[in-house]
């Protein structure tokens, strides 16, 4: 069984995550979800553990050790989880997090995952066109590329500012058969 991860970030997107989770799980695939801090408040916890049959892990778990019984030893959360990971999926990912991530930036527990993993990192942008499409962001996400990481480009659809343009998370469908082409 293949642990995945699944990062969540604030977006307005991130109730479509739960539905890519659902769906990975249905695949004999053990997901984990770690939701940052603004992720929380689009949507909760709760749901994440209900359609994950899994512990969530937010911002609040940081600082709690976990036990390794394998080598009878203490090691943090975050390493726990960057070694357990086969693949790492950010889901929505923000432009917040997309920077982060790129400059090393490692200030709370998804992006602490993110740096200490082997892993594969699959990335889904979901944002307002102008943030998008601004050269901060798009040099970012070609860093990012550079690094190995995929992006999943967001497509032309609706957006939260109530216009239509870029910025939109691709679909559900073509995540989930991201993920599972990996
Ligand atoms: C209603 C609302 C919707 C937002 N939607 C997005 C979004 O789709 N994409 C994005 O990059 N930021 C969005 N933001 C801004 C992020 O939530 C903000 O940058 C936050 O600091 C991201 O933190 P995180 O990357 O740690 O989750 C939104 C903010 C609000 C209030």
């Amino acid at each position: 069984m293949n642990d995945i991860i699944v990062g969540v970030s604030g977006s307005v997107a991130a109730y479509k995550a739960v539905e890519i989770v659902r769906k990975l799980n249905k695949k004999e695939n053990n997901v984990i979800v770690v939701m940052t801090k603004a992720a929380t408040k689009f949507v909760s916890a709760l749901t994440f553990q209900t359609v994950s049959n899994n512990s969530v892990f937010t911002p609040r778990h940081f600082f709690e050790g976990v036990h390794s019984k394998q080598k009878d030893e203490q090691i943090s959360l975050h390493i726990s989880l960057a070694q357990r990971a086969s693949l790492i999926l950010l889901v929505p990912a923000t432009a917040n997090i997309i920077a982060k991530i790129a400059n090393g930036i490692c200030d709370d527990l998804l992006t602490n995952v993110v740096i200490a993993t082997k892993a594969k990192l699959l990335i889904a942008p979901a944002m307002n066109e102008n943030m998008y499409t601004n050269s901060i962001v798009q040099e970012n996400i070609e860093r990012l590329k550079k690094r190995g990481c995929k992006i999943i480009s967001p497509v032309i659809g609706d957006l939260t500012c109530g216009k239509q343009g870029m910025g939109h998370l691709a679909s559900v469908k073509t995540i989930v058969e991201a993920v599972l082409n990996h």
